[in-house]
């Protein structure tokens, strides 16, 4: 989820002038990046990324645009670069927290062997099945087990079998962001050594630079904090090695050392 602009306390001027950047920031959706520039943004999604997305992740792209909720989609850069991570990895057991329409679950579906495996979970199930059908028609839908429902319970029941423990590749964290040093507590028993979690959004739209007092939008306000004190305690874990990427509204990519 990204895309809310800070509000600034400002001119009417500068207001006119910021709602002008909102607007050219949310003219397409998935088109989030914490660029400065659009232009520069625009032309890494021309040269680089549409030309190679696959015919069934556009299709998807283009279902999730019509929905209201598309703010939350991830964008299509992003979704390149999770499908070449997994690639590098050779990821095979992995797990996606927030699938929302599946966009970034169809990534990892494409990228997986054949024998690949994702556990996908998400409260919402309806706007899963807005993208199933694309999932089912790219032929990869055998690897997803989608379980609908609030995801920190099924990994409580995961942590407690010692059999999951280092069973996953790769785990996608894209929810709730008041939980994920929640999931992180109990992510890094299941990743194996050598395993990377992402956490995404973790730079939520700019705002962990933003002023205490800067006004913002509510949710923004909420997560904010958990994303700054999220992005503290994950920079002082010893068991990850971490790498903090702008790509989208921010992902973090954790490497389990220990
Ligand atoms: C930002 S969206 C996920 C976007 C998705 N990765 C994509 O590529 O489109 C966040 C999703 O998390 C789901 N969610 C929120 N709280 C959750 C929870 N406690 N457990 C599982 N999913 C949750 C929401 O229903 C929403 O679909």
């Amino acid at each position: 989820m990204a895309d809310v602009v800070v509000e600034k306390q400002t001119t009417n001027e500068s207001q006119q002038e910021q709602q002008k950047t909102t607007e050219i920031k949310h003219s397409e959706v998935g088109h989030k990046s914490l660029l400065q520039s659009d232009a520069l943004y625009q032309y890494i999604l021309e040269t680089s990324v549409y030309p190679r997305e696959p015919e069934p992740m556009k299709e998807l792209r283009d279902i999730t645009a019509k929905h209201p909720w598309n703010l939350m989609t991830t964008s299509a850069d992003e979704g390149q670069f999770l499908s070449m991570l997994l690639k590098l990895i050779n990821a095979k057991n992995t797990m996606e927290i927030g699938v929302y329409t599946g966009y970034s679950l169809l990534a990892t579906a494409l990228a997986l062997p054949e024998d690949g495996k994702i556990l996908a979970m998400d409260i919402n199930k309806e706007n899963y099945e807005l993208g199933l059908p694309v999932i089912q028609k790219a032929g990869v839908a055998h690897k997803i087990d989608f379980r609908e429902g609030p995801a920190l319970p099924v990994l409580d029941v995961m942590v407690e079998d010692p059999k999951n423990h280092g069973s996953f590749d790769f785990v996608f964290v894209d929810a709730d962001k008041d939980n994920y040093w929640n999931y992180h507590k109990r992510l890094i028993d299941l990743v194996k050594i050598g395993g990377v979690i992402g956490y995404d959004n973790t730079l939520w739209n700019g705002s962990v630079v933003a002023p205490p007092d800067a006004p913002m939008r509510k949710y923004v306000r909420y997560y904010r904090d958990f994303v700054l004190e999220f992005n503290k305690s994950i920079a002082a874990d010893p068991r990850v090695e971490i790498c903090q990427l702008p790509v989208g509204d921010g992902v973090t990519l954790c490497r389990r050392i220990s």
